[in-house]
């Protein structure tokens, strides 16, 4: 009998072998891959939006954004030289707007040092903002025909039900060694195409909610998590730490046709973003009331709006809201910061997150 510290060892050890995978899923894939926008011209510059755009959402829901970003930002120079807040526009609605962010630092990096061209070379992209192994790995592969793996959550489950293996697809090591283990098997001739339908088998056959289709999968005789009945029971993740719940409540200031917003600070969550102010905590009607008077707000009008929670990687709001709707003219300052816009400005310059639309969408 083994100790606990022996089998550990073990799964630590262990090699992943792909290497019979291989031709059944190109062959597959050949015949069955989607059609998508950023596959029809694989430039380096449509690979790499793409890549960060599919770390945000679906690619049902990408596709839409990714046409409005190239239909403005082109090419990387466009994309170095928009205003900030109309990039943020641009990238309304995907969240993680830190990502855009650094999309543009990239792009004036890749301005600066390599004349507007992504260098064909994976340890250089890796030297760029935003850029990780997975990003590195598609763009060389995809858009330059580089051997370089793209390890994803989707290849990860792949994988390890490929292999019948438990360990922990939240750890570090267990993608470093995935990504030697694509590198040992990745063909020459189409690595961008071999790892593209490693990650397309695990959007459309070996999905993660729910049962894979096991009996459409090109891999199903090969596959050992599957001849174990343990497809379902695979890949293993260790529990992320809970969410801290903040409550909150919501200011939506309105005066005539215009509505009041302000600017989060330069860092942290949502950064310079545009938001309603809120009170800490979940405001009742008499307290609303309250602060009124106490801020000379007497004679405005108060409605409860529904509320709404958003999820964040390691917070959650949950919401509570109120209209308070000023006479015209009345101009005082009522909390530091307000910018009073109009339902155009609102729409079309100020990036609002998604965390605020449901407040938006009720007056
Ligand atoms: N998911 C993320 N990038 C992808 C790509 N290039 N092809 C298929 N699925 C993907």
């Amino acid at each position: 009998m083994k100790s606990n510290w022996e089998k550990v060892k073990i799964v630590e050890n262990r090699e992943y072998m792909l290497g019979a995978l291989v031709e059944p899923l190109c062959s597959w894939y050949e015949k069955n891959k989607r059609s998508m926008p950023w596959r029809e011209d694989a430039s380096p510059y449509h690979v790499w939006l793409s890549e960060i755009m599919l770390q945000q959402t679906r690619i049902e829901a990408a596709w839409a954004y990714y046409e409005r970003f190239i239909g403005r930002l082109p090419d990387v120079k466009a994309l170095a030289e928009v205003p900030e807040e109309e990039l943020l526009k641009l990238w309304e609605g995907l969240g993680y707007y830190n990502r855009a962010r650094n999309l543009q630092k990239a792009a004036r990096l890749v301005m600066e040092r390599y004349d507007g061209k992504l260098p064909a070379d994976y340890d250089l992209l890796l030297t760029l903002p935003g850029i990780g192994n997975y990003t590195a790995g598609a763009i060389a592969s995809i858009a330059y025909g580089i051997p370089a793996p793209a390890v994803d959550g989707n290849v990860l489950r792949v994988a390890m039900r490929y292999l019948n293996c438990e360990d922990d697809i939240m750890k570090m090591s267990v993608r470093r060694k995935m990504e030697q283990a694509v590198m040992d098997v990745i063909p020459s001739r189409c690595p961008g195409e071999f790892n593209q339908a490693l990650m397309e088998l695990g959007e459309v056959i070996c999905i993660p909610n729910g049962r894979p289709l096991c009996e459409k999968c090109p891999l199903q005789e090969l596959c050992e998590g599957h001849k174990a009945g343990r497809e379902m029971e695979l890949p293993k993740k260790a529990e992320k730490r809970e969410r801290r719940v903040e409550k909150k409540t919501l200011l939506v200031f309105r005066q005539g046709d215009s509505v009041g917003i302000r600017k989060r600070p330069d860092s942290g969550l949502l950064a310079g973003m545009w938001e309603f102010p809120a009170l800490e905590g979940h405001q009742t009607l008499p307290q609303m009331k309250q602060w009124l008077a106490e801020h000379n707000l007497q004679e405005v009008g108060v409605k409860r709006l529904k509320g709404g929670r958003h999820i964040f990687s390691h917070v959650e709001w949950n919401m509570k809201g109120y209209e308070i709707v000023l006479p015209e003219g009345q101009t005082q300052d009522i909390v530091s910061g307000l910018l009073w816009c109009g339902w155009q400005e609102l729409e079309n310059k100020y990036p609002i997150p998604v965390a605020f639309h449901i407040f938006l969408h009720q007056i």
